[in-house]
């Protein structure tokens, strides 16, 4: 691959909220964006904003967590756009409940989304980028990482994400290719939207809740990360590889 040609960007989960906004930069920064989420035709207003803008994008439909639908996605992504080499595994599921309530379902669906939906993405891509000799790899991870009441699947799975970029770290660093994750706390989005529908919470209570406990006083938005993510794909984040980057506001404790 020649540094001129245009990269390729892969965004799982891009059809709204983190995702969208990501696929939005990176597509912003001269990316070709493949916008990628379960179903195609929701792809539509993330492909608009970015033609719109003059940039370039892909709709398409897949679930992360099915490998013959993942394998589809990334044959499609490099015969209409180009070899993906930048891969930000960003689509995701809440099934929060307490442990005694959690049904396997809950457990398995998270697991599958999150987890087993990063590693088939990344097996699937990886391929390119070790052709291309260069890729990034972005994980979405998250505060919950640490623990949280109520999140056993989506906090194993979050912390799942972390062992699994240290992994892709140390077994792609070789052909170029570096794996990074960003870990946001409270982001703005329809998933933490959807939390306080199902606390009792009006949304606008809630982020006001969570920003009195947030040291810079305000929740996050989704270009907070699509920033940090837009880091670690930059070609001169290229030494940069295997770490976990916290996007909450201040220090998780
Ligand atoms: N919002 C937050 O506060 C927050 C905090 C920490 C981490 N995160 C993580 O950031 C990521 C994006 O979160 P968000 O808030 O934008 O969520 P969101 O619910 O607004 O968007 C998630 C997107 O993922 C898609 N998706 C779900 N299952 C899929 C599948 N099987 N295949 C393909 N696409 C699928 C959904 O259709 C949706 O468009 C998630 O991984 C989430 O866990 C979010």
């Amino acid at each position: 691959m020649s540094t001129t040609e245009q990269r390729v960007a892969v965004v799982t989960g891009a059809a709204r909220g983190i995702g969208a906004a990501t696929a939005v930069r990176l597509a912003a920064e001269g990316r070709a964006v493949a916008v990628l989420d379960l179903d195609e035709a929701a792809c539509a207003d993330t492909v608009e904003k970015i033609t719109a803008a003059g940039g370039k994008a892909l709709a398409v439909g897949c679930d992360v967590s099915d490998a013959a639908q993942v394998d589809a996605a990334v044959t499609r992504v490099a015969a209409e756009l180009g070899a993906p080499v930048i891969l930000v595994n960003n689509a995701g599921v809440l099934r929060d409940n307490l442990l005694f309530k959690m049904s396997e379902d809950d457990w398995d669906t998270v697991l599958d989304v999150h987890l087993r939906g990063a590693f088939l993405m990344s097996r699937a891509c990886q391929k390119h980028m070790v052709d291309a000799g260069f890729g990034r790899i972005v994980n979405l991870s998250s505060s919950s990482a640490l623990g949280n009441r109520g999140q056993a699947n989506y906090a194993a799975a979050k912390a799942g994400m972390q062992g699994l970029t240290k992994t892709l770290a140390k077994e792609l660093g070789k052909f170029g290719i570096t794996a990074n994750s960003v870990a946001p706390g409270f982001i703005a989005t329809d998933m933490t939207a959807a939390t306080a529908a199902r606390v009792g919470m009006g949304f606008e209570d809630f982020k006001t809740a969570a920003a009195s406990q947030i040291p810079v006083q305000r929740v996050g938005e989704p270009a907070d990360i699509a920033n940090a993510v837009a880091f670690f794909a930059d070609e001169q984040a290229g030494f940069v590889s295997g770490q976990v980057l916290y996007v909450a506001g201040g220090p998780l404790n």
